[in-house]
């Protein structure tokens, strides 16, 4: 384990660098919660390292650009971001770049970034956060670039301030990598083998949050059911679940094949606190892709466990992912997809086309389908889900939802305010003076595809 005290000497170092100087500092995100969580640490220690957070990039001392490496799309948009910092850096020479995130793991990548893209001052590796400090001071002191690669495994890093992004709702990392290797994804490659927090640590954090008032805990992991501690994920659900407070819990991401009957057991008895929600991604149906992705579950065994989130949490509503176009998919293979869809009736589907990726076994497969193929496949499977996901959401017509009071809405002609149920479903409303960040009872008066319309009665305006 690393532990945040340990880098203190750099940090100081760096605060007194910047002392005086009205340093700022940007950070973007782009990808998963996983970077998300990471970027509220970097904030974290920036700030402590005497940087205040610009408003816009294209005035701060040193930008963080935070990537994603899942898909191509992915990619091309950090890499056009990174090519705006060119215009920065000539108006400010002291410029620090830095691309941290999991496209700083991929050899081809960093040699790109290295040997093109010369205002980019460094690259850190997921795992490698603690050597934030280091590779800035390196900058700042002897002007010296560092692209490093060759993940350091195994370490964990502990104690970093977190700068978190919303006062109500919280990530908290429980594990980080992955030891799946399903066939086209990257994220083994780039976030290393599977290392578990202590549960104490999870535990304490969760409970320091709840003390500040935070109502709903996100816990992360590429596949949090395997994570393994002195206690296993469904206990370490339990423990959360367990302390004082009114909050809700959330995890995500779980891989079907580690989907335990005690977690589900978990999720029935703590309805209250552990959110009725359940992200669980197929990637297709068919049996035969599935074992060409390295699934290691069949698409009988996938509806088993939907069927049992259904027994065990009637109200429980679904989400899941779909890969399009993987390598050898044909028309029944699609086919066998849409059934599963049609059977699990997930309230929402993210489906993606399949990105070969540099370095992964499918990326090298053959029988890629066509473009057009696909993209016929894909609009096939929305036109269906469209309705499947508007069926889902009739029902809470007429019900009164508890839901957790997010932002104004950006949609501003469907009511003023927008909101989670603990299902997740998106609902806007309007209203007064309601307080972001508290649970509010809202009536639910109308169901689209993605979201719903509620309205509170005057009397209910108040928090609940
Ligand atoms: N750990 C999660 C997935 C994280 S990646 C899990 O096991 O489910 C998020 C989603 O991106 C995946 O579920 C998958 O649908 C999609 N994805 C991953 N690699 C991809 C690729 N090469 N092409 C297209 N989609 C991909
Ligand atoms: Fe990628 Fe599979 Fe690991 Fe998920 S479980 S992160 S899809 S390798
Ligand atoms: Fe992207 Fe890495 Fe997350 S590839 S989805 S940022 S784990």
């Amino acid at each position: 384990m690393i532990d945040y005290k340990m880098l203190l000497p750099e940090i100081s170092r760096i605060r007194e660098l910047n002392y005086g100087k009205g340093r700022t500092a940007f950070v973007m995100t782009f990808g998963c919660q996983q970077n998300e969580a990471d970027s509220e640490r970097v904030r974290g220690m920036l700030t402590d390292m005497g940087y205040t957070m610009a408003e816009d990039y294209s005035d701060a001392d040193i930008i963080v650009v935070n990537t994603c490496a899942i898909r191509a799309h992915a990619e091309d948009k950090a890499l056009s971001v990174l090519g705006n910092f060119k215009a920065v850096k000539a108006k400010n020479p002291e410029l620090i770049v830095c691309v941290i995130g999991c496209m700083a793991s991929e050899p081809h990548i960093v040699e790109l970034l290295k040997t093109k893209f010369h205002y980019v001052s460094f690259t850190l590796e997921p795992n490698m956060l603690h050597k934030l400090p280091e590779a800035i001071l390196a900058k700042l002191e002897d002007n010296r670039r560092s692209f490093i690669l060759g993940m350091d495994n195994g370490e964990i890093f502990e104690g970093a301030p977190i700068q978190r992004m919303n006062a109500h709702r919280a990530w908290v990392s429980i594990m980080y990598g992955c030891n799946n290797f399903c066939s086209y994804c990257i994220v083994p490659y780039t976030r290393g083998r599977e290392r578990s927090r202590d549960s104490a640590s999870v535990i304490d954090e969760c409970r320091a949050l709840i003390k500040d008032g935070v109502k709903e805990i996100t816990l992360l992991g590429q596949n949090v059911n395997s994570y393994k501690s002195d206690v296993d994920f469904a206990t370490l659900v339990e423990r959360i679940a367990s302390l004082e407070g009114d909050f809700i819990i959330r995890f995500m991401t779980s891989n079907p094949k580690d989907v335990s009957d005690r977690l589900i057991e978990v999720m029935g008895k703590y309805t209250s606190k552990v959110a009725p929600y359940f992200h669980l991604p197929l990637q297709s149906g068919s049996n035969r892709i599935l074992k060409a992705m390295n699934r290691k579950y069949t698409k009988e065994s996938f509806l088993d466990i939907v069927d049992k989130l259904r027994g065990a949490v009637p109200q429980i509503a679904l989400s899941t992912d779909v890969i399009l176009g993987f390598p050898g998919e044909d028309e029944s293979d699609f086919l066998d997809t849409l059934d599963v869809l049609r059977r699990a009736r997930f309230d929402l589907v993210y489906s993606f086309r399949f990105s070969p990726r540099e370095g992964t076994p499918a990326a090298k497969m053959d029988n890629m389908p066509p473009p057009d193929v696909v993209d016929d496949r894909m609009e096939r499977l929305l036109k269906m889900q469209d309705e499947i996901s508007y069926e889902c959401n009739l029902p809470y017509v007429g019900r009164v939802e508890r839901v957790l009071v997010d932002a104004i809405s950006k949609k501003s002609e469907l009511g003023t305010y927008s909101a989670r149920t603990a299902s997740n479903k998106l609902v806007h409303f309007a209203a007064n003076d309601v307080r972001i960040g508290e649970f509010i009872n809202v009536e639910i008066v109308k169901a689209g595809a993605f979201d719903l319309i509620g309205k509170i009665e005057s009397e209910e305006y108040k928090n609940d």
